[in-house]
């Protein structure tokens, strides 16, 4: 994108990358974030990027809720990246009129002032849980969703939101259904963190894990960097109207299997407690990365082993900048 490029949520852990990747690509980039789970110092390194003279950076703190900080935020925006929402299903669940209010409500203010500004292309954050337990994997974009839980059906309202701009003519959406995201800057200070996160932290700390449920529900973990390429394909590629597309990489890892890579690289064995399974949780999943392959001439190129080394070393020596 030559042109300015909102990311609301960029203090977040994608979002700190998606800035980073457009700053390096020479676009100008706006931040909105309200930092309650963002940090500045994700924000350090696209200082340092916008300090080296290239691309230009400004942070406006503010709710995507907040009908005039949202304006003023995409205000003379080419592009809008949504990122900005509460991202846990379990505390989805605790607090369901919450999420469905950021996540649901901040996506309907998002829109709507993106198409005021003119914007031309608007990228949702959306999810793999809008599918909920799916009959069959690996998951396409056909399979119907059925959300297990308020922040499932936050993403799938959100997603029609940006389909109803885009068949009005307003702008071109594309609504990404992100797997399980995990890298470095993913924070995993509380229970609602990503798994991950928090058996790495675990693990770096020698404190013992938790494991809700039997430890045999799988996820297809999709490495960050991967993630933000596929931001950047649906920024630039030649869209019209809604594309709707998997962010996957087509391989499921349970968490039994995700612990043993994690004891192997950090050397220790790590005390398991077990919790019953969390309420809203899905099962399985493993995307089809398909459509996004021929849409945006994307696939994930960051296996599991890499990505968790990455993040390992990331969560034990800062952030190397991955
Ligand atoms: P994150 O919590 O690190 O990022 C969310 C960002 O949004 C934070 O910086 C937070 O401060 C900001 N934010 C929250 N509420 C806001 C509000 N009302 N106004 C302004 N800013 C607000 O989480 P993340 O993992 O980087 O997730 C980013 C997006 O990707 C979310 O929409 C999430 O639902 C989606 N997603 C994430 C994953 C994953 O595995 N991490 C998978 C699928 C979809
Ligand atoms: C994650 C994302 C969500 C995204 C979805 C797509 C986070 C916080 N959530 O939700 O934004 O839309 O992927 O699939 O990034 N678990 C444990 N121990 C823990 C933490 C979790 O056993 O300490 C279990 C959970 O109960 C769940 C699995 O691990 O069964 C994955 O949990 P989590 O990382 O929170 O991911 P999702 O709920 O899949």
């Amino acid at each position: 994108m030559d042109g300015l490029t909102l990311v609301t949520g960029g203090a977040g852990f994608i979002g700190s990358h998606v800035v980073d990747a457009l700053l390096m690509s020479g676009s100008d980039v706006r931040v909105l974030d309200d930092f309650s789970t963002g940090k500045e110092e994700n924000l350090d390194g696209a200082w340092a990027l916008a300090a080296q003279g290239g691309a230009g950076l400004q942070v406006i703190e503010g709710d995507v809720r907040d009908e005039v900080r949202m304006r003023d935020a995409a205000d003379g925006c080419e592009a809008i990246v949504h990122l900005a929402a509460v991202p846990s299903v379990a505390q989805s669940m605790e607090d369901p009129v919450g999420c469905d209010s950021v996540t649901h409500g901040g996506t309907v203010n998002a829109v709507r002032q993106a198409v005021e500004a003119g914007a031309e292309r608007f990228v949702l954050a959306s999810s793999c849980a809008v599918y909920g337990d799916a009959a069959e994997l690996p998951i396409a974009e056909t399979t119907s969703p059925r959300p297990l839980s308020p922040y499932a059906g936050a993403k799938l309202a959100s997603e029609g939101v940006c389909a109803d701009a885009a068949d009005a003519g307003q702008l071109t959406a594309v609504c990404l259904r992100f797997f399980n995201v995990y890298g470095p800057r993913q924070d995993p200070g509380s229970a609602y963190s990503g798994v991950i996160s928090r058996f790495l932290s675990a693990a770096a700390a020698g404190e013992p894990v938790t494991i809700y449920g039997d430890g045999r529900q799988s996820r297809d973990f999709v490495y960050v960097a991967d993630v933000v390429a596929a931001i950047l394909a649906a920024l630039q590629r030649a869209l019209t109207g809604t594309s709707v597309l998997n962010v996957g990489t087509g391989r499921q890892t349970d968490l039994l299997q995700i612990l043993d890579v994690v004891e192997e690289r950090s050397g220790r064995k790590l005390e398991r407690r077990l919790e019953p399974a969390r309420e809203g949780d899905i099962r399985d999943s493993r995307a089809d990365a398909g459509r996004s392959r021929w849409v945006l001439g994307w696939e994930a190129e960051i296996g599991l082993p890499a990505g968790l080394a990455a993040t390992w070393e990331w969560f034990t020596a800062g952030d190397s900048g991955a």
